[in-house]
C-alpha cells in the first residue's frame, strides 16, 4: 500500500495496487473502465436515478435504527463503506451514526470527488482505493460494513471468499450489511455494459451461507418505482459454529 496526502483536507486515499489471484481478469478489468468513463456524480453513481437517493438513505436509516435499538445490536464506533463511490453513502447515511467511516472503492477518481464531496464531513476516515476482491480488511475494526450496489461486480467465487474475509474485520456485535438489486425471474441476470450481474435472492443466499453467514433480518426497499430491480436489504453475522 502507497499512500499520498493532500493539502486541502486531512484524509488520505490508500492506494491498494496488489492484484490477488485470479482478479487480472476481463470481468473486472471491463467493470473498471466502465467505471473510469462515469461522471462523478449522484446520477452517475446511480445510473441516472439520482432521484431515489433521499428514498434510498430512508430506508437505509430505518434499517440502521432498528438495527441499534436490539440490545444485541452494533456499536457505533466505526463503519465501512464498500463500493463507496463518491461517498453518497457515507455523506447521507453512516456518517450521521458513526463516528468514523472508512471508504473502500476501486476506481480513484470517484476518490478524488469523494474528498471534496465528503470535505465538511468531519467522521470521514481513510479513502481506501481498492477493488473489493484484493481488499484487505483492517482486523477488528468495524461495528458495521456496508456493500451496496457493488456485490453483482464480484464472480460468486469472490464474492463469498470477500464475504468470508471480512467477518474478522467486524468487531463483537459488528454485521455487514449487503443492500443490493435481486431478479424475480429466478435467474442471474448479466449486464455486459458494466460487466456486473443481478443475482436472485435464493443465489444471494447461498453465498452468504457458503462464507458461513447467517441472515439476522432481511427487509425489502419499499417505495422505488415499478420498473426497476426489486433491492433487498440483508444483515448478516458469522453462524455461532464457524
Ligand atoms: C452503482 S455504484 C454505487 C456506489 C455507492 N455504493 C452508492 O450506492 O452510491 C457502484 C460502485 O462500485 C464500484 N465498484 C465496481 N466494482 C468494484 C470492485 N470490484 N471493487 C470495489 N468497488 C467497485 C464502482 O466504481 C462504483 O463506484
Amino acid at each position: 500500500m502507497t499512500s499520498e496526502t493532500t493539502t486541502e483536507k486531512c484524509v488520505d486515499i490508500v492506494k491498494c495496487n496488489e492484484k490477488t489471484d485470479q482478479t487480472d481478469i476481463e470481468y473486472y478489468n471491463k467493470a473498471a473502465s466502465y467505471w473510469e468513463n462515469v461522471t462523478p456524480t449522484i446520477d452517475g453513481m446511480l445510473g441516472g436515478f439520482a432521484q431515489i437517493s433521499h428514498i434510498d438513505i430512508e430506508g437505509s436509516s430505518k434499517l440502521l435504527k432498528l438495527l441499534f435499538k436490539d440490545e444485541d445490536g452494533p456499536g457505533k464506533v466505526r463503519a465501512l463503506d464498500c463500493g463507496a463511490g463518491i461517498g453518497r453513502i457515507t455523506k447521507h447515511l453512516l456518517s450521521k451514526y458513526f463516528q468514523t467511516v472508512d471508504l473502500v472503492e476501486q476506481d480513484e477518481h470517484f476518490l478524488v470527488k469523494a474528498k471534496e464531496y465528503l470535505a465538511g464531513v468531519s467522521s470521514v476516515g481513510n479513502l481506501y482505493c481498492a477493488g473489493l476482491q484484493n481488499f484487505k480488511f483492517p482486523q477488528n475494526t468495524y461495528d458495521v460494513i456496508w456493500f451496496q450496489w457493488v456485490l453483482g461486480h464480484l464472480t460468486d467465487e469472490h464474492l463469498v471468499e470477500l464475504l468470508d474475509r471480512c467477518k474478522s474485520a467486524l468487531v463483537t456485535r459488528g454485521v455487514i450489511v449487503v443492500k443490493e438489486n435481486v431478479t424475480s425471474s429466478g435467474k442471474v441476470e448479466k449486464d455486459e455494459e458494466d460487466s456486473s450481474v443481478t443475482r436472485p435472492p435464493k443465489l444471494l443466499k447461498d453465498l452468504f451461507d457458503k462464507a458461513n453467514l447467517y441472515i439476522l433480518k432481511e427487509f425489502k426497499q419499499n417505495k422505488f418505482p415499478k420498473d426497476i430491480y426489486q433491492v433487498q436489504m440483508f444483515v448478516l453475522r458469522q453462524k455461532p459454529s464457524a
